[in-house]
């Protein structure tokens, strides 16, 4: 059989509907795909990013994201950013200025916003190149109809920068597809405020990063306002916890006064099948708040205010090299069960109605694998063992408030009795003293009132006894 052959070098090559697929199914909600944007922004070593959304609730609105970072040469863009799956971001290695561990590392993460609107813009300004800028624009219908993606030309344009503008990069996306609700508008500033570790900030502790994410919508500033207010100095309880380098566990918690009440070492918190817990170095901190009571007589802030606040961000988020990951934490995802643990268990014990909290890991070995459509990170052992922690540490906490709520009880229940004693002996000695028919109505009115303490006293020696069987059945006895 005769075979017939040219000279002709084929390539392999690929649709633009491959774009879609890679771009918006890997990240479903617009909100993702600005995320991704944003973490790029962190991987470049920016200090800050600004998103802006301009006509957003209008038909053709603009988005646009600028950040502070290194910036990209032409070369860069051509080796990198005009390449899909490419990356050169190596997930142990540290960026060159900040030395932050990478957060990216797949080379797909700009595509999803990228296609929120008709075109989109790239403006880059290389940190080393001080008076130049390169420009280049994606116009999306001329990828309409499944062509070849690189049968599309595209130009990198090189002119010179505008006196004093600063280094770094800047992606407009024009003519968006769909305009944007209140709703979706406080979604994005939700996630944005969350994206970059806000807790640091508020605990007073030297900040995770050092990168300031901010919103600015033109039609919705009051949304993005509120989504930045807080209430973390209302806490009732603190639990900063901690599994070191090698596998070992520590925990303290605070009350609402700044005072430490429990301590716990390895030993006190993690089972004896965790020798170590086999996960990279993290901390995770939880701070709970109650609900009801007389706390709101002796503050500022309103029961309503602080429970819309823990429903629009409770739950334990996660913050891997410094940038949140979602869905740990989402509104509606209880990845650590904190709810499934306290409906079986509800005595002094939180849940995502009523607590907040964020785990940190920096993993430099990179043992953590995040997922290609970047929903949290693949199963494997050391995901596993850091919700075991995160679970153990709860359940420790929750034993130590336990105990303690006990002995209050008991040295409370003691005093009762003793005082009831004390007022029984003086109105005996008292009516002693008194004529037969003076006495008389007197002791059946004592004898009632002596019942009725007497069944007091029954119903918090009942209440005790079950506080102390869940006790019990939580292993501490
Ligand atoms: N704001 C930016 N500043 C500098 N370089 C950028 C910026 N945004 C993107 N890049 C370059 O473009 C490349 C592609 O970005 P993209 O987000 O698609 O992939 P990635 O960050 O490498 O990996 P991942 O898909 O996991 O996010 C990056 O590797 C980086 O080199
Ligand atoms: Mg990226």
């Amino acid at each position: 059989m005769s075979q017939i052959t040219d000279n002709q070098v084929d390539h392999l090559r690929f649709s633009s509907a491959v774009l879609k697929l890679l771009g918006e199914e890997l990240n479903p909600s617009p909100n993702q795909g600005i995320v991704e944007l944003v973490k790029n922004a962190y991987d470049a070593d920016a200090t800050w990013c600004v998103v802006e959304l301009e006509g957003e609730h209008l038909p053709r609105g603009t988005l646009r994201i600028r950040d502070n970072g290194e910036g990209m040469s032409a070369d860069d863009i051509r080796s990198g950013w005009l390449i899909v799956g490419e990356s050169k971001k190596e997930n142990t290695h540290f960026s060159k200025r900040n030395k932050r561990l990478f957060v990216g590392s797949k080379g797909l993460g700009r595509l999803a916003a990228l296609r929120l609107g008709r075109k989109a813009i790239l403006i880059t300004r290389p940190r080393d190149q001080e008076k130049i800028e390169h420009l280049i624009e994606l116009d999306w219908e001329a990828y309409e109809g499944n062509v070849a993606v690189d049968t599309v030309p595209l130009k990198i344009e090189t002119r010179t920068r505008e006196l004093g503008a600063p280094h770094g990069t800047e992606i407009e996306i024009l003519a968006l597809y769909t305009p944007w609700t209140p709703a979706a508008v406080r979604k994005l500033a939700r996630t944005l405020h969350l994206l970059s570790d806000p807790f640091a900030h508020k605990s007073g502790q030297a900040s995770f990063s050092d990168f300031k994410v901010t919103l600015k919508s033109e039609a919705f500033t009051d949304i993005v306002n509120e989504a930045s207010v807080d209430y973390w100095t209302h806490f009732d309880y603190h639990l900063i916890s901690r599994v070191d380098e090698n596998g070992r566990a520590s925990a303290s918690v605070i009350d609402s006064s700044g005072r430490i009440i429990f301590t716990g070492k390895h030993n006190d918190i993690a089972p004896k099948s965790k020798e170590p817990y086999l996960v990279p170095a993290f901390d995770f901190e939880l701070w709970e708040f109650k609900r009801e009571g007389k706390k709101f007589a002796t503050t500022t802030i309103t029961k309503a205010d602080l429970g819309k606040w823990l429903d629009e961000f409770g739950g334990i988020h996660l913050y891997y090299r410094g940038v949140r990951v979602s869905p740990y934490g989402d509104e509606g995802n209880d990845w650590l069960d904190l709810n499934l643990a306290r409906a079986r268990s509800p005595e002094e014990r939180p849940s995502t109605n009523n607590s907040i909290g964020r785990i940190r890991v920096n993993d430099p070995e990179g043992l953590l694998i995040q997922k290609t459509d970047r929903q949290g990170f693949v199963e494997n052992t050391p995901l596993e063992h850091l919700r075991d922690f995160a679970g153990d540490v709860v359940t420790w906490m929750q034993k130590k408030r336990l105990k303690k709520r006990d002995e209050r009880k008991r040295a409370e229940k003691k005093i009762t009795i003793e005082k009831q004693v004390r007022t029984q002996h003086v109105v005996e000695v008292a009516l002693d003293s008194l004529s037969d028919s003076e006495r008389e109505p007197l002791q059946a009115a004592f004898k009632n009132h002596l019942h009725a303490v007497e069944q007091t006293i029954s119903l918090l020696q009942k209440e005790t006894h079950e506080a102390l069987v869940s006790f019990v059945e939580l292993g501490e006895c």
